[in-house]
């Protein structure tokens, strides 16, 4: 199962993943970045900024592929994921916005209906991650109900980049970037399947508050299920959790976790 670590705050979290983003980038320049977004990753963004500055990292290659976009909204509006990601990590860590891709962006808010453009989008985003080697390490935030990108209970564990119905709790939880209102959220999305985020070398997922407890338990120490389609990270070979108290609170083996990682050498990293 992946390695669950237990911080104080969203901070402690993003300083962990941060240290480890910043080595990576020292070794490897042209490193592959796995994007959310959901305000999760936020803290972890921001302590990557501010390391990139304190160590005057070049990010000038870094390459980066976000993990999913709503079906229909065109790119220029604010609550798109190409958006998001370029207003709250492509600018913050100065990356260079041509190798920065996100799965919607030869959609560019293409209807439902358009098969022409729909149709091939998920293998050709999937093919175009290959094609730069794979990525090295996928941030993550979780859903209340265990989904991962917008991998809704129920998607195949071994699914690759598609198109998707949402669930009606995630467009309830995400209205609130839509004026509160049900009707503006699409219904439909293109996201990274499980197979595909499974492919990344390292899975780094945030968690924190009550609210995801159930999420991260289930994710944990609960069955493998496309029900709960982050308890595929039970499989990776490298996966982290980096968890708050209130988001631990249901694991039952929290304080073993919090043991190992204490007693963890520094080499290991995450
Ligand atoms: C959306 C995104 C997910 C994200 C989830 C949780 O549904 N597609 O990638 O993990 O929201 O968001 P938050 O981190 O804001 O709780």
């Amino acid at each position: 199962m992946p390695e669950v670590i237990i911080v104080k705050n969203e901070a402690e979290a993003g300083e962990i993943y941060a240290r480890a983003v910043a080595d990576l980038i020292k070794s490897k320049p042209d490193a592959v970045l796995g994007l959310a977004t959901g305000s999760s990753p936020l803290a972890a963004y921001q302590a990557l900024a501010k390391t990139v500055k304190d160590e005057d990292i070049d990010m000038s290659r870094v390459r980066g592929f976000a993990l999913d976009e709503y079906i229909g909204l065109p790119l220029s509006h604010p609550e798109s994921y190409h958006s998001t990601i370029h207003r709250t990590v492509v600018e913050p860590l100065g990356m260079n916005p041509d190798l920065v891709h996100v799965p919607g962006d030869v959609l560019d808010g293409a209807p439902l209906e358009d098969g022409d453009k729909l149709a091939h989008a998920g293998a050709d985003y999937d093919a175009a991650i290959e094609a730069a080697g794979g990525i090295d390490v996928q941030i993550l935030g979780i859903g209340t109900d265990g989904h991962v990108g917008f991998n809704e209970p129920g998607s195949s564990l071994a699914s690759g980049t598609r198109i998707k119905t949402l669930v009606e709790q995630t467009r309830v939880d995400n209205a609130r970037f839509f004026d509160d209102d049900i009707d503006q959220v699409p219904t439909h999305c293109i996201t990274q399947g499980i197979g595909t985020i499974m492919r990344a070398r390292h899975l780094v997922l945030l968690a924190f508050g009550a609210g995801k407890a159930e999420a991260v338990a289930q994710t944990c120490e609960g069955g493998v299920s496309a029900f709960c389609p982050a308890s595929a990270l039970q499989m990776h070979p490298h996966a982290t959790i980096i968890v708050d108290e209130a988001a631990a609170s249901s694991l039952r083996h929290k304080e073993y976790y919090q043991y190992a990682y204490t007693h963890k050498p520094a080499w290991q990293g995450i």
